[in-house]
């Protein structure tokens, strides 16, 4: 692919994708990574100071009056060539999971961050996205190299799979994503832009925690290769970081 924004770079997973991406033989002409804080984002900031590929994008995604801004400037970077891929990775969870100690504003900020934040992104970007899909020579074929959403979701969101119960905040949030990468793929299919949600695994991150079984840079290296192997028949499906199909 020639161009992929990736939301929450500065650490975890977002910050392993940049890497792994410059480190590829033909790495992206353009790797836009946003975070809230640039001042903060230090590895984030050498590796963009190391490539000249990747430009820091400093926004907080819940300001979502900003996101007009952000299209301009990638926009100006891209020109005729549109953004390739949309990659929703920034997300959030809540510390109380049990129904008992759930409040309100766990509840409405997690899905303020996990679901409206994808959406209203996706929404944004699509005009770069048509274009990019546009410029596609083979109009039958989906894959990142075209055109792609990916919101990364988690198995904690799959209703399918759910025996343990809990996570309120965080499994509803995931589960809207799901319901809204559904959509986005039928509605984006005659486009040729490709909406998969992606589950990374269980992964050791602040996020994921010390006991989580699998370190950042396995899961992002299956989430390459699955990325790459990305085709039309993965519209619309719910992803392991190995490839794995998921119940919804
Ligand atoms: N780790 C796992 O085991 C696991 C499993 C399943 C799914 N996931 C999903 O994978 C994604 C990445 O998770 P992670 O493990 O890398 O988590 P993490 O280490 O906690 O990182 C979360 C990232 O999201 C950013 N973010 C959160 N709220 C934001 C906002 N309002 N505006 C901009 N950025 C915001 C954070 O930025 P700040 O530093 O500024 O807060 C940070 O860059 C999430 O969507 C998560 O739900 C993770």
């Amino acid at each position: 692919m020639k161009s992929i924004l990736i939301t929450g770079c500065n650490r975890g997973l977002g910050l392993g994708l940049v890497k792994h991406l410059a480190k590829l033989p033909q790495p992206p002409e353009n790797i836009f990574a946003t975070c809230r804080d640039r001042s903060k984002a230090k590895e984030l900031t050498a590796l963009a100071e190391a490539s000249k590929n990747i430009h820091i994008i400093e926004i907080d995604l819940v300001e979502t009056k900003n996101y007009d801004k952000i299209v301009q400037v990638v926009s100006e970077k891209v020109g005729q060539d549109g953004l390739n891929v949309l990659f929703n990775n920034a997300g959030t969870s809540s510390k109380f999971t049990r129904l008992g100690l759930v409040k309100e504003e766990q509840l409405t900020e997690t899905f303020f961050v996990n679901t409206v934040v994808p959406i209203l992104l996706s929404k944004a970007f699509l005009p770069l996205l048509k274009t990019a899909a546009n410029k596609y020579e083979n109009k039958s074929e989906m894959n990142i190299h075209r055109s792609a959403i990916i919101n990364m979701s988690s198995i904690l969101g799959s209703i399918g799979d759910n025996t343990t119960g809990g996570f309120y905040p965080y499994r509803c949030s995931k589960a809207a994503l799901n319901a809204a990468t559904k959509s986005m793929s039928v509605d984006f299919k005659e486009d040729g832009i490709l909406v998969t949600s992606l589950h990374p695994g269980w992964v050791r991150t602040d996020m994921g925690g010390n006991n989580a079984p699998m370190d950042v840079d396995t899961s992002i290296s299956n989430i390459i290769n699955t990325l790459n192997s990305l085709t039309e028949k993965h519209t619309g499906c719910f992803i392991q970081h190995d490839g794995k199909i998921l119940p919804w």
